[in-house]
């Protein structure tokens, strides 16, 4: 039996990988930070399955806590090492940089260290961002692209990169970056633009508050569905000798087109009245306002377009995304209504 441990394992994408590393008969160990109150809905169900609950095991530990993380590996002696925990949000970033560059780039280097010390065997993979790319110099966006990042989470994961390089480099450990493009899911942190908006479709169509504040409608993203990303980071670590790939779907959609999509999925069609802080998108039918700008939600400096290039994921990995944007709006916004107890 293989032996895995996840950072961020009580996060969107460590309950994806958790369950598809518990599907392939592995023991997995997931770090988890000590709160107030239990923040690990998206793991609740292995915990109880009877199926998984004997090979799923979790330890307190922080990315900001090196003892912690040496005193997990030393326990747990895995042979794959998920480095998914992050200060994960690019636009709190701007209002945390320092926090954020330590527990995103720092914390990277930190478990790299302890890897290295007490389990250089080990496979490490660590969750990079097509936030790297940033001010893209050219597009789309593939391994070879410069890096241009805009935020200090972009600053953070540049740094968690080139450290995941060095260890490789100087020390021959098997480390690899996933420079991974946006992925959502039903399990999708509420204040990401894509469950802000299904959460907010289904709110309204409940009769539970009138409409949304967006802000830049115009940002472009490669949105994927999570729930088949996490296959990409196992591969990865499956593979002869360590190397680096960019996952995404290869196509590119706005905010607006996914709020436009989100909200006809719930029989609501949007039309577009203003500009800038003073646009709203309000339902053909009634007049009512659903979606409002507000400039609280812009950002110092944004990303405006993110397309990826994955034929190198294709091609040695055989990695290819099935879901495809009108299918992950349709799930998010579909999960979301049910939650609410609204059956269309
Ligand atoms: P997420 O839902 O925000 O999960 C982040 C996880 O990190 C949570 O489990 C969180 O724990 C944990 N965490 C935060 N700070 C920590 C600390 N100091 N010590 C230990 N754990 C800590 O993020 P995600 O969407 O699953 O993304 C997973 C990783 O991929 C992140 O590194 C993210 O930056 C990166 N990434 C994501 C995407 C994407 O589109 N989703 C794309 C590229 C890269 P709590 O639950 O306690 O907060
Ligand atoms: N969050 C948010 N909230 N974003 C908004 C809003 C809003 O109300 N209105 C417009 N946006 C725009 C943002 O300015 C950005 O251009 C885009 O929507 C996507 O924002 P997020 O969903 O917050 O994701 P992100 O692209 O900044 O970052 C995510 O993807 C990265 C990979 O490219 C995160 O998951 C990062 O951790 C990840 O690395």
């Amino acid at each position: 039996m293989k032996r895995a441990l996840i950072t961020g394992v009580t996060g969107q994408d460590g309950s994806y990988l958790a369950e598809l590393l518990l599907d392939k008969d592995y023991e997995v160990h997931g770090i988890v930070r000590r709160s107030s109150t239990f923040n690990r809905q998206r793991i609740d169900h292995l915990r109880s399955d009877a199926a998984t609950r004997e090979r799923f095991h979790l330890h307190y530990g922080d990315l900001g806590d090196a003892e912690s993380l040496a005193s997990v590996l030393a326990e747990t002696k895995p042979e794959e090492v998920y480095n998914l925990a992050a200060q994960s949000h690019v636009g709190i970033s701007f209002s945390q940089p320092s926090y954020t560059g330590d527990v995103s780039g720092l914390g990277a280097m930190r478990l790299l260290e302890a890897v290295r010390r007490i389990v250089p065997e080990a496979r490490f993979y660590q969750a990079s961002s097509s936030e790297l790319f940033g001010k893209a110099v050219e597009t789309p966006q593939r391994e070879s692209t410069p890096f241009h990042p805009r935020s200090p989470y972009g600053v953070a994961k540049l740094y968690a990169f080139w450290a995941t390089v060095n260890y490789r480099e100087a020390y021959g450990l098997f480390t690899a970056n996933g420079i991974l493009f946006n992925h959502e899911s039903p399990r999708r942190g509420e204040n990401f633009v894509t469950r802000k908006i299904t959460q907010a479709v289904a709110e309204i169509a409940a009769g539970r508050r009138d409409s949304v504040a967006l802000g830049n409608l115009e940002a472009r993203r490669d949105w994927g569905y999570a729930g088949e990303f996490v296959r990409a980071m196992w591969l990865m670590l499956q593979r002869e000798t360590p190397e680096d790939y960019v996952i995404g779907t290869g196509e590119t959609h706005s905010v607006r087109e996914f709020a436009q999509l989100a909200f006809r999925e719930a029989g609501v069609e949007l039309v577009w009245d203003g500009e800038g802080e003073d646009e709203v998108g309000k339902d053909a039918a009634t007049g009512a306002v659903r979606v409002r700008v507000d400039s609280e939600y812009y950002r110092p400096s944004e990303v405006d377009l993110l397309l990826s290039d994955p034929s190198r994921a294709r091609d040695e990995l055989g990695w290819t995304p099935e879901v495809h944007f009108e299918q992950l709006v349709r799930m998010m916004v579909r999960s979301d209504l049910a939650a609410v107890g609204v059956v269309l």
